[in-house]
């Protein structure tokens, strides 16, 4: 019942990466669902669970397109699908101009948030002042931007920080954390990335480092690795998923406690 929304500020850093292996290693029940209106990825990188190319019609857009008089969570479930791995996956748009005319950003925060018996990994993709999904970041139990040690995109995730923390993730209490893609010998790049976002006085709780790891990522692109697990992308990962996964765990709300039914979960949308 939590949503964890994952975004960068500039660059293509690994929020997808990011997002598919945070939800694969969650330890609640977890649906990933990818919002980023370039396009999601999921569907053109992972096989089925079955072996099989995903469903070509993206799941988000016809999420809406079926909830046009009401979205609600069993409809989100109908909607995913299970990929390699046993993933739940709710697939993103394939053009940015489907995202153009989506036009229910604001309900579709609101109503991941609300699935019971599940939290909700969320990409965002690259975020700036009036990308289209922010709308979702107010409904987040937790933020996770993004980042490489190129230090012109650190300047440029200080600045987006300081925007989010001031109207879209933080006003909502949600705590923001700072993932530095790195190779696992440069902690000390991301010890400076940590004190220039200290120094920046941005409300972020956590600034981790996730090992940037060309093996374990070939894996979220659909290639055969012999023991994902033992991947430096998985093991420097784990942690970070228990920080998380930990700080919004008052968030998730058991299906037997939750809304159970699709009337009660129920989230209106206007025309
Ligand atoms: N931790 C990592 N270690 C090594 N390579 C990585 C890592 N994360 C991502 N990559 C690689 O970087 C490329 C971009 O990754 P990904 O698609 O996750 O980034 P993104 O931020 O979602 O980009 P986009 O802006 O296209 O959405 C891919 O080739 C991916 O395999
Ligand atoms: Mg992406």
């Amino acid at each position: 019942m939590g949503l964890l929304a994952i975004a960068s500020a500039k660059g293509s850093p690994g929020v997808t990466t990011s997002a598919m292996l945070f939800a694969a290693l969650w330890p609640r029940p977890s649906i990933l669902v990818e919002c980023d209106p370039a396009g999601g990825d999921v569907a053109l990188r992972m096989p089925g669970a079955d072996g099989e190319p995903l469903d070509s019609n993206p799941g988000l857009l016809n999420l809406v397109a079926a909830g046009r008089k009401s979205l609600y969570a069993d409809l989100v479930r109908q909607h995913t699908e299970k990929i390699v791995g046993g993933l739940d996956v709710l697939t993103g748009m394939t053009t940015p101009e489907q995202a153009a005319g989506l036009g229910q950003w604001n309900v579709l925060g609101a109503l991941f948030a609300e699935l019971p018996g599940t939290d909700t990994v969320v990409d965002l993709g690259r975020i700036g002042a009036e990308t289209p999904q922010n709308a979702i970041l107010a409904s987040a139990s937790a933020v996770v931007l993004v980042v490489d040690t190129v230090p012109s995109n650190v300047v440029h995730l200080r600045e987006r920080l300081r925007r989010v923390s001031d109207g879209l993730g933080g006003e909502a209490g949600a705590p923001v954390h700072v993932v530095v893609v790195a190779p696992p010998k440069r902690s000390r790049a991301v010890a400076e990335i940590r004190d220039a976002i200290a120094q920046s006085q941005t409300p972020v709780e956590a600034v981790h480092h996730l090992a940037h790891d060309t093996t374990g990522a070939g894996f979220f692109l659909g290639q055969v690795v012999g023991s994902p697990a033992r991947t430096a992308l998985v093991r420097s990962a784990q942690p970070i998923v228990d920080a998380l996964a930990a700080r919004t765990a008052g968030a998730f709300v058991p299906a037997d406690r939750g809304t159970a039914t699709a009337a009660d979960a129920d989230v209106e949308v206007s025309s």
